[in-house]
């Protein structure tokens, strides 16, 4: 099913194909925790090209790839490319491509970045982001760690919160949670934020519940999840960022008026929107979030390449 595919949108996933990944995550968690060296991908290439700065995406595919046998060529940062005398990215992929990778990761700035790639590339490509757009993975692990913490997707209240406008992760998110069952959507942020028209058709058309706020407090309570985003700087205007910049923070302060605490997750970076000082709360999850990016992004990758 997903052999030699390319991943640009989390509406590619149906309900079933994420239950799939889940259980080949939960499997190679196991083998790997249990100390298994994996042989799986041996003699595959996995190659990483970031056109914009990531950590955990960039990280956690190298690592997935490298523990499940196989190798990794990474692009390494612009100046060091030819892309410093003015090569294009497509170039540059297109290059790559011919050398013969198993599989393609691209991180870009622009939203539709990743299916250009994928149309100029024969390799399978994976979206690690394209500017505001969508982030697949990151969705996939969003929902794999909702599970882990839960036991169950559907039905879940979850708490969208932040630059919902500008943050690739909640309109994937979104789209992954709408192929379950009475999942209900809270976004908050400041109005100037909210989600985008093409993220609230697709809820519409997939009669998912969902209702906008400004405030967290009016929903915190009813909450199994709250999903903290950082206002995306990179994105909007400095003037518009320094006025929304603290419009919404989390700490524990905040956080200890409410009876009832949700999860908390964030798919990092985190800025001054979640301070250090709610990370020992028991509901924090967002580091072990993190870490679920590895066993679902190595589920992916040996689906994909059809291991
Ligand atoms: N969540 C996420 O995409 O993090 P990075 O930008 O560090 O990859």
């Amino acid at each position: 099913m997903y052999r030699g595919m390319d991943v640009i949108s989390a509406l590619q996933f149906s309900r079933s194909d994420i239950e799939h990944l889940i259980r080949v995550a939960e499997e190679l968690r196991r083998r790997v925790e249990f100390g298994e060296k994996l042989e799986i991908a041996k003699g595959r290439i996995l190659f990483t090209a970031f056109f914009e700065p990531s950590t955990r995406t960039r990280l956690s595919f190298q690592f997935a790839m490298t523990k499940l046998g196989g190798m990794v060529v990474d692009l390494g940062p612009e100046e060091v490319s030819s892309m410093a005398k003015g090569e294009s990215p497509e170039d540059t992929l297109r290059t790559v491509d011919s050398y013969n990778p198993d599989v393609i990761v691209v991180r870009h700035r622009e939203p539709g970045f990743a299916a250009r790639a994928a149309e100029i590339c024969k390799t399978p490509v994976i979206n690690a982001g394209d500017g505001y757009n969508e982030h697949p993975t990151q969705a996939l692990l969003d929902v794999y760690t909702i599970w882990r913490a839960l036991g169950r997707i559907d039905g879940v209240r979850i708490g969208l919160m932040g630059d919902l406008k500008y943050g690739r992760t909640v309109s994937s998110l979104s789209y992954a949670l709408s192929n379950f069952r009475d999942v209900e959507i809270h976004f908050v942020s400041p109005r100037e934020l909210q989600p985008r028209e093409e993220v609230l058709r697709v809820l519409d058309k997939r009669r998912v519940r969902y209702e906008l706020h400004e405030k967290p407090d009016e929903v915190i309570e009813k909450l199994d999840v709250l999903y903290v985003t950082r206002l995306q700087k990179e994105r909007m205007k400095p003037e518009d960022y320094e006025r929304l910049k603290g419009s919404y923070i989390i700490n524990y302060e905040y956080l200890k008026k409410f009876t009832h605490i949700p999860l908390i997750m964030h798919p990092l970076p985190r800025v001054w929107e979640l301070t250090p000082d709610v990370d020992g709360l028991p509901q924090a999850i967002y580091f072990e979030q993190a870490r679920n990016g590895l066993y679902i992004r190595m589920a992916l990758i040996k689906e994909i390449l059809g291991l």
